[in-house]
C-alpha cells in the first residue's frame, strides 16, 4: 500500500484557498475518509498509550514551559516514514501547501504538526498560533480524530472573527479547519471525553533581520 494522494487542483482544496482568501479561514466537515479517520486516531491512542504524548509546552525556546492553566493537552511531534496513515496525511497538506501557495502566493515553505490528546476537562485558552519572536507560522490546520462527537461532549473549537463574532466548531471526526495564524483568536474549550486531533502549521521562510 502507498500513502493516499490528491492533487493540488482538487476542488475540495481550491474551496479551501478560496475561502482563506475570502475570509481568512476555512471548515470542511469531510476533509478525510472515513478509514483514515479511524487509522489516525488508532495511531495517536496507540501513541498515547505507549506514553509517547508529552504534555504540551507553551512559549518558546529558554521561556517554554507547560503551564495546565493554559492548555493542558498532550502531544506528539509527526516525522514523515512513521505510519501510512500519517504519511499519507502529510500528503495531504502538502497538496495542500501547493495549493495555497498557487493561488494566495504566501510563500508557505514547510509543514510541522503534531498529534493532540485533550484529556476531559483539558483546555487551551484563547490564543495565537504566532510567537512574538517568531513570525513563520502563516496557517494552521486542525483535522479532528473524534467517532460520534456529540455537542455535549463540548470540545469545541471557538474561534473569535472580526465580523461574525464568535463561531464555534465541534471536532467531529475528519473535519478540517484552517485558518490564518496570526490573525484569528482561537481556544479549546473543555470536553467531557478525551478530544483527538492532528495540528499544524504552515511555514514562510523567516524574515531577514537588518541590523
Ligand atoms: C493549537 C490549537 C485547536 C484545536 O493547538 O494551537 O489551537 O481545535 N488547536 O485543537
Ligand atoms: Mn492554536
Amino acid at each position: 500500500m502507498r500513502a493516499m494522494h490528491i492533487s493540488s487542483d482538487h476542488p475540495l482544496l481550491l474551496r479551501i484557498v478560496d475561502d482563506l482568501y475570502a475570509q481568512g479561514w476555512s471548515q470542511q466537515n469531510i476533509f478525510l475518509t472515513e478509514a483514515l479517520t479511524l487509522e489516525l486516531a488508532a495511531e495517536c491512542r496507540k501513541r498515547s498509550a505507549e506514553g509517547e504524548l508529552t504534555p504540551a509546552a507553551v512559549g518558546r525556546g529558554l521561556n517554554q514551559e507547560v503551564r495546565e492553566g493554559i492548555r493542558g493537552d498532550h502531544i506528539q511531534w509527526l516525522e514523515p516514514g512513521e505510519a501510512l496513515a500519517c504519511d499519507s496525511y502529510l500528503g495531504l497538506m502538502e497538496s495542500l501547501r501547493v495549493a495555497m501557495n498557487r493561488r494566495l502566493f504566501l510563500g508557505l515553505e514547510d509543514f510541522e504538526s503534531h498529534f493532540a490528546m485533550y484529556p476531559p476537562g483539558a483546555f487551551y485558552l484563547k490564543h495565537l498560533d504566532r510567537f512574538r519572536d517568531d513570525d513563520r507560522r502563516m496557517v494552521s490546520a486542525v483535522v479532528y480524530l473524534n467517532q460520534a462527537w456529540l455537542p455535549e461532549h463540548g470540545g469545541h473549537l471557538r474561534m473569535y472573527l472580526n465580523d461574525s463574532g464568535e463561531y464555534d466548531v465541534l471536532p467531529t471526526g475528519g473535519c478540517l479547519v484552517v485558518f490564518l495564524s496570526g490573525e484569528i483568536p482561537h481556544e479549546v474549550l473543555p470536553a467531557t471525553r478525551d478530544r483527538l486531533s492532528l495540528t499544524g502549521w504552515f511555514r514562510r521562510r523567516p524574515t531577514e533581520i537588518v541590523l
